[in-house]
Order: structure tokens, then C-alpha cells, then sequence
């Protein structure tokens, strides 16, 4: 008797995709965007409780960059990606729900900041990396700093005269990813933290490996954002080398097209999503973010 219900459990678990009972879901990592903090109840402390009302059980981890809320929010100005990224890293791997792996969800600047925790730290592995309006080819312009914030016009004014000065490079976090399409020899070989993570520098074949390792890479853009330029940027798009009007899709890239970081490999793996959501930056409804990530990618 004993048997027979364990065949039956066992033949529901493969039958059904929403095998509460057989599996325990995967654990989700989330990294905040700039001005934002781990918790905020209006950011990501309510999506953390959407993905744990929709799915029983999960485990979510909102990353505190730091050890108080005014240092997260502090230091997702101020405190250099590279190191911010290899402090993850730590919290990440000495976390024992993680060991298994887990999915992460990046939101705005804390996308391109995952992709560089898969990149460089693969154990725990990621599963799906999802990221909401994450600036992967970096930003040209800051029309809005999108948060009510003391520091948004002394960073806007610091980027356009002196991103690639080394002081503020190293002090920056938002000239860490500033991509001056007028001056692609000079981000190439300034930008400490984006021209890294997307091989501009070298080709590291360390990334390429990690990367192709994900499931999936779901990049979500918001065609009416006003926060980010260009908005392409959200898909890997840029503008063209050279100007800064005409965009170019991530597929006509040279990052695509001599593949120096897999993402056409990817690609044709069937392993690159590409969601747009009608709304400005990271205006989401909840209906949309539960058909669409959580019962695709969480469950
Ligand atoms: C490539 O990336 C890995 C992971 O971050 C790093 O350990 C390695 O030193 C890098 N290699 C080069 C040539 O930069
Ligand atoms: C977003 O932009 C599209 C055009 O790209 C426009 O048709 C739509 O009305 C806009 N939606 C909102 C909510 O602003």
C-alpha cells in the first residue's frame, strides 16, 4: 500500500509543473537599484513578499550592500562596484540555503551587478538571471535620477565633465558603467567595472563560460523610461559607436557579432529573453511580474 502511493506521488511529480510537494523551490537573490535599499517596503520588500506569496516555501534574499539601510543606499553611490560585487560574492557563497543555487533578479543598476557576480563567481551557480531595466551597455546621460536625492545633480554634473577621471571612477559607482559613445577608446580604457565585464578590455573566457551557464537571461526593458539613456541599453542595445543619436540592437553589435562574450552563443540557444514592459523605469504591475517571472523563471 505504502508502494502504491509512492509510485502515485512519484508519477504526479512528473506529471505536474507545479510539483509543490516533490521539490523545494530554488532560492532568489535580489539586488536593489541606485537610491534604493534592501528592504524598502515600496520597492523590493514588496516585491520579495509577492514571490513569497506566489510561491510557498522560498527562500529570498534582498542583498544589503553594507551594514545598516543608510550605508546600502550610501554605498549604491559611493562604493566601488568591483568591491561591492566581491562583498556579494562572500555573502553569497557562505550562505548555506544558496548552495544549491539560486535565481537572481537584478533591478536597475543591481542587473548589470549580478551579471558580474555570475561572471566572476560561479559557485553558488546562478539559475535564471532576470534583469529589470539593468543598463548592460551602460548609460549616456542621466535625465532623471528617479529618486528624490541630494546627490542627483552633483552626479549628473561629475559624469558629463570627468566619468573616466580615475578619482571618480573609483568613487563613483555611476561612472563605473558611464559609456561615452564619443569616446569609445577612452571608456575602453578607462571604465573599471562595464568595459570589464563585457570583454571590452580583454577577452576573458572565464565570463563567456559562467554565462553560458545560466538557463536563461531575461532582460526586461521599460519603453517609457525616463530614468535611463538610452533605453536600448536595458536589451544591450547602444548607440552606434562614434555619435549619439542612431541606436544599434545588441544583435548588430560587435559585442554580438565577434561574440567576445557569448551572448550570441546564448542567443542561439534559445537561452536570451527579451520582455519590454509599457511603463517607466521599474513600473511593473504585480499580474505582469507573476505571469511572466515568477510562475516562468521562480517556480
Ligand atoms: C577572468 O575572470 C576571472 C573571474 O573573475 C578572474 O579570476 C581572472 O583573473 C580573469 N582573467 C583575466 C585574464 O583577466
Ligand atoms: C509608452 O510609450 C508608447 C510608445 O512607445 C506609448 O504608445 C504609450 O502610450 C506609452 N505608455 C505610457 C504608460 O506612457
Amino acid at each position: 500500500m505504502k508502494e502504491m502511493w509512492l509510485v502515485i506521488l512519484v508519477l504526479w511529480c512528473f506529471s505536474s509543473s507545479s510539483s509543490v510537494l516533490c521539490t523545494t523551490p530554488k532560492p532568489v537573490v535580489m539586488w536593489h537599484g541606485m537610491g534604493d535599499f534592501c528592504c524598502n517596503p515600496l520597492s523590493l520588500g514588496r516585491v520579495k513578499s509577492v514571490i513569497e506569496d506566489s510561491v510557498p516555501g522560498i527562500y529570498v534574499k534582498s542583498l544589503k550592500i553594507g551594514s545598516s539601510v543608510v550605508e546600502d543606499i550610501e554605498n549604491g553611490f559611493f562604493l566601488n562596484a568591483n568591491k561591492q560585487v566581491e562583498e556579494v560574492c562572500k555573502q553569497l557563497a557562505s550562505d548555506p540555503e544558496l548552495k544549491d543555487g539560486y535565481n537572481a533578479l537584478g533591478f536597475s543598476q543591481g542587473g548589470q551587478f549580478l551579471r558580474a557576480v555570475a561572471q566572476r563567481c560561479p559557485s553558488p551557480p546562478v539559475l535564471n538571471l532576470i534583469s529589470f531595466g539593468g543598463q548592460h551597455q551602460g548609460i549616456y546621460g542621466l535625465p532623471h535620477c528617479g529618486y528624490p536625492n541630494k546627490w542627483c545633480n552633483y552626479i549628473r554634473e561629475v559624469l558629463t565633465y570627468g566619468a573616466y577621471w580615475s578619482w571618480v571612477q573609483n568613487g563613483l559607482v555611476q561612472a563605473e558603467y558611464w559609456h561615452d559613445p564619443l569616446n569609445e577608446e577612452e571608456y575602453r580604457s578607462h571604465s573599471i567595472f562595464l568595459a570589464d565585464i563585457n570583454n571590452e578590455i580583454a577577452k576573458n573566457k572565464t565570463y563567456i563560460k559562467n554565462l553560458l551557464k545560466l538557463k536563461n537571461f531575461v532582460l526586461v526593458k521599460f519603453n517609457n523610461d525616463t530614468i535611463v539613456e538610452p533605453i536600448e541599453t536595458e536589451w544591450f542595445g547602444f548607440y552606434k559607436p562614434g555619435q549619439s543619436s542612431e541606436v544599434i540592437t545588441l544583435q548588430e553589435s560587435e559585442l554580438y557579432v565577434k561574440d567576445r562574450l557569448g551572448l550570441q552563443q546564448m542567443d542561439k540557444l534559445g537561452k536570451l529573453k527579451f520582455l519590454a514592459v509599457y511603463g517607466d523605469h521599474l513600473q511593473f504591475d504585480e499580474d505582469w511580474f507573476i505571469q511572466n517571472i515568477v510562475d516562468k523563471y521562480l517556480k
